[in-house]
């Protein structure tokens, strides 16, 4: 969490930072602020609140350097305050730091500069930085042009935890210093002038040549260069990776919010997320190379990620059992990675990560990859960590997700894993007719997604019926259930309305007691098999009261329920990738109702990289 941008070139650093900060403050937007240097002057100007009110702050126009970094918080250590805020400085006002991650050991960090005589003026552990630097810059005596990164490289080398940083030294108006681990940073290449960003999409206007760092690798910036140093300080060469998406992607193009933009962009997601992988002639991983004999081996599939890139795995499960017919387990990581899962050679674990840099994810392949499973990431953002760190990587084309609720990339990460289900299946020689037909209806997808879309009076009417409930459930049975569990989370996150999601045949198990008059139930219908059943649960819930909204394909009698939204119909294995998205804009209108920021809720960061 926290986003980071870094700028140094021959323009006025201060507005494109401000500029970067407003993209990335979806990764936290409690207090933001800016360094920069004008000849040797170093000047910070932060406070606590939103990035705009950096423009009102006074003396914002007199930030003239061409060399700059700022930062936009999601306060962990320290409330959200005007002293909280980075840059930090150190005792001299040489080093101004700014940083995303947590410091682990600052504790005693702090304890030992304070025995140095540092005093420290805010609660953050970041604040350890620019003094752990500043000490080891005064203890060296040289004074080449490597002094700054030598004491930089130092101090890092006794930090624990997670960092990205960008450093500037009054001493050296012509450079930065960046470095990372566990979190992330870019480094962008203009002609005459470069970028950090926290994300691609954030400087995307600016450039799409993109220099990504390893763990513990330094850069050091000037306007014409960058230079990479490992943790030896020995020079490394980095190739530039040139980024494809385009800067438009990461604006809101008329609509209201970038929620709603990337809900109506899902025909394109999942287009071109099938995209070559699968066609009518061919399904296609084959940069994977697993082979039959690899498959055969494996006993057992963990997918692992969060929140709604775990409901993602959820969804598709069920696939992966039916026509691999191996066992598919899916773990929340941060459970995952910390009990000890059974997990050998014969093992093999997919994470989901739209970020890729979500910690605990990372953690979580990190740990399967040291019992010596193989592990492939399912992520959005090419050359993210959890990318790195895989053995093998695909990628959903989704474009850039901005809005904090993730929409386009869960539908995209269901067709892209049910398209690999079918391929692991093919591999394995198990082909069917009907696989052969759940092949076609992904190629049908793109469509249905399309016409789903068209459908949104209704919705905004139940919308207007609810949004002043406070409690509201979700049921389902099957896939219809993995949905409930998306429909209820997009709802908790952006409206905050509490609400509970459950398998209908559950209902009769205890949460039944719950319902009383008036209390909305949204259910979801999808699979012939199971309408029947989820029908007469739904007449349970309606004999006590409840307000039913219900989202099918079937032909139901809408006279039974206070609302029915139809969708296309589709094979059932892959019906979430409809069924979700009258949720996503339920959720999307009773935020707008209650008067919300949709795409940047409250507490909410869009990657987790903390623990
Ligand atoms: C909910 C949401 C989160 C993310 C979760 C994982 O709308 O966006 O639950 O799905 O934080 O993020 P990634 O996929 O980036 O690892």
């Amino acid at each position: 969490m926290c986003g980071i941008v870094g700028y140094i070139g021959d323009k006025k650093a201060c507005p494109i930072l401000i500029n970067g900060l407003l993209r990335l403050e979806y990764r936290g937007y409690d207090s933001s602020g800016i360094a920069t240097i004008e000849g040797n002057l170093l000047s910070c100007l932060k406070d606590k609140g939103r990035v705009k009110n950096l423009y009102d702050l006074k003396g914002i126009d007199d930030l003239v350097g061409t060399v700059g970094i700022a930062h936009t918080r999601w306060a962990t250590h320290g409330k959200p305050s005007k002293e909280n805020s980075h840059p930090h400085l150190d005792n001299s006002n040489h080093f101004a730091v700014v940083h995303n991650g947590i410091i682990e050991n600052y504790h005693e960090l702090r304890e030992f500069l304070q025995k140095e005589g540092v005093s420290f003026l805010s609660q953050t552990d970041t604040e350890v930085i620019p003094n752990l630097i500043h000490y080891y810059y005064q203890k060296d005596n040289h004074t080449d042009e490597l002094k700054f990164l030598r004491a930089v490289n130092r101090a890092c080398q006794d930090l624990k935890g997670s960092f990205a940083i960008e450093v500037i030294c009054q001493d050296y108006p012509d450079s930065m210093i960046v470095v990372r681990k566990d979190s992330p940073l870019v480094i962008g290449h203009g002609n005459g002038e470069n970028y950090i960003s926290s994300d691609i999409p954030a400087i995307l206007s600016f450039t799409k040549d993109f220099y990504l760092l390893n763990d513990y690798e330094f850069a050091v910036l000037t306007r014409d260069c960058v230079d990479f140093y490992d943790i030896h300080l020995n020079k490394i060469k980095k190739d530039i990776k040139n980024i494809e998406w385009d800067a438009a992607s990461a604006e809101k193009d008329g609509f209201e919010d970038f929620m709603l933009k990337e809900i109506f962009e899902q025909p394109k997601s999942v287009r071109e997320t099938i995209g070559s992988r699968l066609t009518k002639e061919d399904c296609n991983f084959d940069d994977l190379s697993f082979s039959k004999d690899y498959l055969n081996s494996i006993r057992h599939i963990y997918i692992v990620a969060c929140g709604t890139a775990m409901h993602a795995g959820l969804a598709t499960k069920p696939i992966f059992e039916k026509f691999c017919h191996i066992p598919v387990t899916v773990d929340i990581a941060s459970e995952f990675r910390y009990r000890n899962p059974i997990i050998d050679e014969h093992t093999l674990c997919l994470y989901i990560s739209q970020s890729g840099e979500t910690a605990d994810t990372i953690a979580a392949l990190k740990l399967a990859k040291s019992k010596g499973a193989r592990t492939l990431a399912i992520s959005n953002v090419i050359g993210s960590s959890i990318t790195r760190e895989a053995d093998y990587s695909i990628y959903t084309h989704a474009g850039p997700e901005i809005a904090v609720a993730s929409t386009k990339a869960y539908t995209s990460q269901v067709v892209l894993l049910s398209i690999l289900a079918i391929y692991f299946a093919e591999v394995l020689g198990k082909q069917n007719e009907e696989l052969n037909c759940l092949k076609n209806d992904i190629l049908e997808l793109a469509e249905k997604v399309e016409k789903t879309l068209k459908n949104i009076s209704d919705i905004k009417a139940f919308a207007k019926k609810v949004y002043k409930e406070t409690d509201m459930f979700f049921l389902g049975r099957g896939s219809d259930y993995t949905v409930a569990l998306e429909g209820s989370l997009k709802l908790k996150e952006i409206s905050y309305i509490h609400s509970e999601a459950y398998a209908s045949g559950e209902l009769k198990h205890g949460p039944i007691a719950l319902i009383e008059n008036d209390v909305t139930v949204i259910s979801i219908l999808t699979d012939p098999k199971l309408v029947e059943k989820s029908i007469s649960n739904i007449q349970e819930v309606i004999t006590r009261g409840a307000k039913t909204l219900v989202i099918t394909n079937q032909a139901l009698d809408d006279k039974k329920f206070d609302s029915m939204i139809t969708i296309p119909n589709t094979n059932p294995l892959i019906s979430p990738i409809l069924s979700v998205i009258p949720l996503q804009l339920l959720a999307y209108y009773i935020s707008k109702e209650k008067g919300l920021d949709v795409d940047k809720p409250r507490n909410l960061a869009k990657s987790v990289t903390v623990e």
